[in-house]
């Protein structure tokens, strides 16, 4: 199949034709995800709450990234590969933007880099972008400012909200941004900012007029008890893997695994 590169991401939204997103962590998942036909996959700081048990992306760091993004890059064959630039590796200025996203571009082979906020972010997407490192912006809730945010909620919701949201999709697009994620933002709000931008907004929680939609994977195949309401359950593998799990400890126990079948003669 012929790689997603970066013009294709604008080509899909001038022809109508939505962009399916689902984050991935290691090389398994993304073979998988990748042959199902998924358009980007991305490299989410989630990592952190999703397989490192943190509560939150806060303590992300670039090396626990990098290892992931490397296994990804190298188990994808067509998908449009993201990784998150997490907390901490470019607040701090375009410099520090830089140096972070070079190092990942020079250690993982991911195509484009994610990172946080609106007005805010504008000098750093144009550093990266000036450098030939395509940015993905991300506006509405944005988990790393959780604690100034008070946790997960929808953004955008007062008129003064929806102005200053609007605001920063215009900003991050002039600023070279080739997508934006918008989390947890009303559906007409998205819907708005989907029809005054250029590049494709991709939408999580964020209703179904965005040009596309990303997911925790976790979260769409019903890997632990709890989805976030904007997340449809797709499957119900932690159960479906429990129960695998089960048959073999009783298996293992009553000594019929492993039989004839699953042994060597001599
Ligand atoms: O880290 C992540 O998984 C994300 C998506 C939810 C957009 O940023
Ligand atoms: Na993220």
């Amino acid at each position: 199949p012929k790689r997603v590169r970066v013009h294709h991401l604008a080509e899909a939204k001038a022809r109508g034709e939505k962009l399916a997103m689902l984050t991935a962590y290691d090389a398994v998942t993304a073979a998988i995800f990748d042959a199902a036909g998924m358009d980007i996959l991305l490299v989410g700081d989630s990592i952190g709450n999703v397989m490192h048990g943190h509560a939150t992306t806060i303590p992300v760091t670039v090396d626990d990234m990098i290892p992931a993004a490397r296994a990804v890059a190298r188990a994808t064959k067509r998908a449009f590969v993201v990784i998150d630039l997490p907390f901490g590796s470019y607040e701090a200025g375009p410099q520090q933007a830089l140096e972070t996203a070079v190092r990942i571009f020079k250690e993982t082979g991911a195509d484009a880099v994610k990172l946080e906020g609106g007005l805010r972010s504008v000098p750093q997407i144009r550093a990266l972008t000036s450098a030939g490192i395509p940015v993905v912006a991300h506006l509405g809730y944005t988990p790393q400012s959780e604690n100034l945010l008070g946790g997960p909620r929808v953004q955008g919701r007062g008129e003064a909200a929806v102005e200053s949201l609007a605001g920063d999709a215009k900003a991050v697009e002039d600023a070279g941004a080739v997508a934006v994620v918008l989390e947890m933002v009303p559906t007409d709000v998205a819907a708005r900012i989907t029809e005054a931008a250029r590049i494709p907004t991709i939408g999580i929680g964020a209703g179904p007029h965005c040009d596309g939609q990303v997911l925790v994977w976790t979260d769409m195949a019903g890997m632990t008890g709890w989805s976030p309401r904007f997340a449809r359950r797709y499957a119900e593998l932690g159960a479906a893997l429990q129960q695998a799990a089960q048959d073999y400890v009783a298996e293992v126990k009553d000594s019929s695994f492993p039989d004839e079948e699953h042994s060597f003669d001599r």
